[in-house]
C-alpha cells in the first residue's frame, strides 16, 4: 500500500520502517528539518536496536522521509498519524494532532483510509478528526474510512514487538477495518473492537493498568521504609512460586511519554464517572521522588550531587528523557543549590546537558560526590564494575539506589528505596 505516516518520532519511525521493509511504499512526513537530514543520512534518532539497519535496507526503495506535504498525494492509500498528544497544564493537547490532519488534507481521496496511531483521549476519533475530514470537499457525499490502530510497543524493544504484539484496531466500517487488518498484516494478530472509542481506551486502559501496577509496588515499598524491613526482599518471596502474585519492583517513580500522561488523558476522557484509584496510582507515582528526595536530603554533607540513570527508563534502554524522575532529581538537588553531575550509559553527553546537570567522567564525579542518586534501572547500575567505582566515593557521601540494584552489597552510606532506614547502613 503507498502509505504516508505523518510524525517520525518514536513511534512513527518505528511504524513506517517496519511497513517499509514489509514491501509498502511509505513516505515519513515530518515536520523537524533535523530529523530528516538525519535519516536521509542514514542514522536514527531515536534509539532502538536494529533500526540504522533497516534504515539503510529501506531508504529510497521502500522508505521515503521528506517535509513537503505535497508529496502525501503520491502516498494516500492510506494515512497514519503518530503525532504527540502531550498535556499542556494538565489538559491534553491535541493541537499537533489537529495541524498534522489540517496538513495531509488537501491530498487525500474518497478512499483513504486515515489510521489514529497516536494515544488520544477517548471521543477524539468521532468527535474531531472526522469532523475535521469532513471539511474537505472528497467527503461531501460520503464518509472517510477512518481506523483507531494504538500503538503498544515499548522504546528499546518497539521493532521487535511491532511484529510480536497482538495489534488492536476498530474502524468506521466493515471495509476501513479490513483495510487496516490488512495494513497491519505484519503484526501477530490483529484484534477488532467494536467501537473507534473501545480502541482508543484499550491503548488508555493498557498504560494505566501499568501505572497503578507500579504505584502499588511503590507503595509497599514506602510502608516497608516505615516499618524497617527490606521491600526487595519481601517482594521477591511473595513472588516466588506463588501464582497469585507478581508485584512490580518498586522503583524512584514512573516517567516517561507515556504513562505519565495517560492516566489524565483517560479521566480527562470522562465526563461522568472520575476516576480514583488510577488518578491517586499517578499522583503516588509522581510523589515518591519528592519523597526519597527530602527523606535523604537532612543526611546529606555537602553540595555536590551525581544522577545516575537520566532516561526516563534503564531497562530496555532508551535515550528518551521525556517526562524522566532523573531529570526531576536533577531539577529538585538544583532548587536546593546542588551542583549535580548526570551520568547516563545510554545517553550522549549533548542529551546529558538538556537535562541540566553537568558532566564529568563517572570515576570524577564519583570522588567528587557528597549525593549519589541511581533514578533508573539501567543494568549497568547492577553491576561489578559500577559498584567498584562507587566503592571510590569519598568518606560520608551518601548513596541513595533508587531501584535496589545494589542487592546484597553492603557499602557505608547507602540507602535503598523501600527499606527502612534501620536496615540502612549509613
Ligand atoms: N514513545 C512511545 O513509546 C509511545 C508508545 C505508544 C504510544 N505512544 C503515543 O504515540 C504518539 C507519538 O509519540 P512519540 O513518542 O512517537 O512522539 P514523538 O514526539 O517522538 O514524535 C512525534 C513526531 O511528530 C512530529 N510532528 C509534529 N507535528 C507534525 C506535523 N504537523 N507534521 C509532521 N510531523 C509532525 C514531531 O516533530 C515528532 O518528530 C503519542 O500520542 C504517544 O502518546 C508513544
Amino acid at each position: 500500500m503507498k502509505t504516508t505516516v505523518v510524525g517520525l518520532g518514536y513511534v512513527g519511525l518505528t511504524l513506517a520502517l517496519t511497513l517499509a521493509d514489509c514491501g509498502h511504499r511509505v513516505y515519513g512526513l515530518e515536520i523537524n528539518e533535523e530529523i530528516i537530514e538525519s535519516l536521509l543520512s542514514g542514522k536514527s534518532h531515536v534509539m532502538e536496536p536494529g533500526i540504522d539497519d533497516l534504515l539503510k535496507s529501506n531508504l529510497g526503495k521502500t522508505f521515503f522521509p521528506g517535509k513537503e506535504t505535497q508529496k502525501v498525494s503520491e502516498f494516500n492509500e492510506a494515512i497514519i498519524y503518530c503525532l504527540p498528544t502531550p498535556l499542556n497544564a494538565g489538559v491534553p493537547d491535541l493541537s499537533y494532532f489537529i495541524r498534522a490532519v489540517g496538513s495531509t488534507l488537501t491530498y487525500v481521496k474518497k478512499d483513504t483510509l486515515f489510521v489514529v496511531r497516536s494515544t488520544v483521549p477517548v471521543g477524539t476519533t468521532r468527535k474531531l478528526l472526522i469532523p475535521l475530514l469532513k471539511e474537505s470537499q472528497v467527503f461531501q457525499n460520503s464518509e472517510p474510512m477512518v481506523a483507531v490502530c494504538p500503538e503498544r510497543t515499548a522504546e528499546g524493544v518497539a521493532l521487535q514487538e511491532l511484529r510480536s504484539l497482538p495489534q488492536l484496531g476498530a474502524a468506521t466500517s466493515p471495509q476501513a477495518l479490513a483495510r487496516a487488518e490488512k495494513l497491519f498484516s505484519f503484526a501477530r494478530e490483529f484484534i477488532k473492537l467494536d467501537s473507534l472509542e473501545a480502541a482508543e481506551a484499550a491503548k488508555l486502559f493498557s498504560n494505566v493498568y501499568r501505572d497503578v501496577q507500579f504505584a502499588l509496588a511503590n507503595e509497599f515499598a514506602l510502608l516497608a521504609e516505615e516499618w524497617g524491613f527490606d521491600i526487595h526482599q519481601v517482594i521477591a518471596a511473595i513472588n516466588k512460586d506463588y501464582p497469585r502474585a507478581n508485584i512490580a519492583r518498586p522503583g524512584l517513580g514512573v516517567g516517561g511519554p507515556c504513562l505519565s500522561k495517560d492516566t489524565y488523558l483517560m479521566a480527562y476522557s470522562a465526563k461522568e464517572y472520575q476516576p480514583l484509584l488510577s488518578l491517586q496510582a499517578r499522583k503516588l507515582n509522581e510523589e515518591i521522588v519528592h519523597q526519597e528526595i527530602n527523606r535523604i536530603l537532612p543526611l546529606v554533607k555537602g553540595n555536590k550531587a551525581l544522577v545516575c540513570g537520566l532516561a526516563f527508563k534503564g531497562r530496555p534502554e532508551t535515550n528518551d528523557i521525556r517526562n524522566s524522575p532523573g531529570v526531576e532529581v536533577i531539577k529538585l538537588l538544583l532548587n536546593q543549590n546542588f551542583v549535580v553531575y548526570g551520568f547516563d550509559p545510554a545517553l550522549k553527553e549533548e542529551i546529558i546537558f538538556k537535562t541540566g546537570a553537568l558532566t564529568e567522567p563517572l570515576e570524577k564525579a564519583v570522588r567528587e560526590a557528597d549525593l549519589i542518586i541511581i533514578a533508573n534501572n539501567n543494568r549497568f547500575f547492577e553491576s561489578e564494575d559500577f559498584w567498584e567505582t562507587l566503592s571510590q566515593k569519598k568518606k560520608g557521601c551518601l548513596i541513595l539506589d533508587g531501584w535496589g540494584l545494589s542487592g546484597k552489597r553492603k557499602l557505608k552510606g547507602l540507602i535503598k528505596l523501600g527499606v527502612g532506614n534501620e536496615g540502612c547502613n549509613y
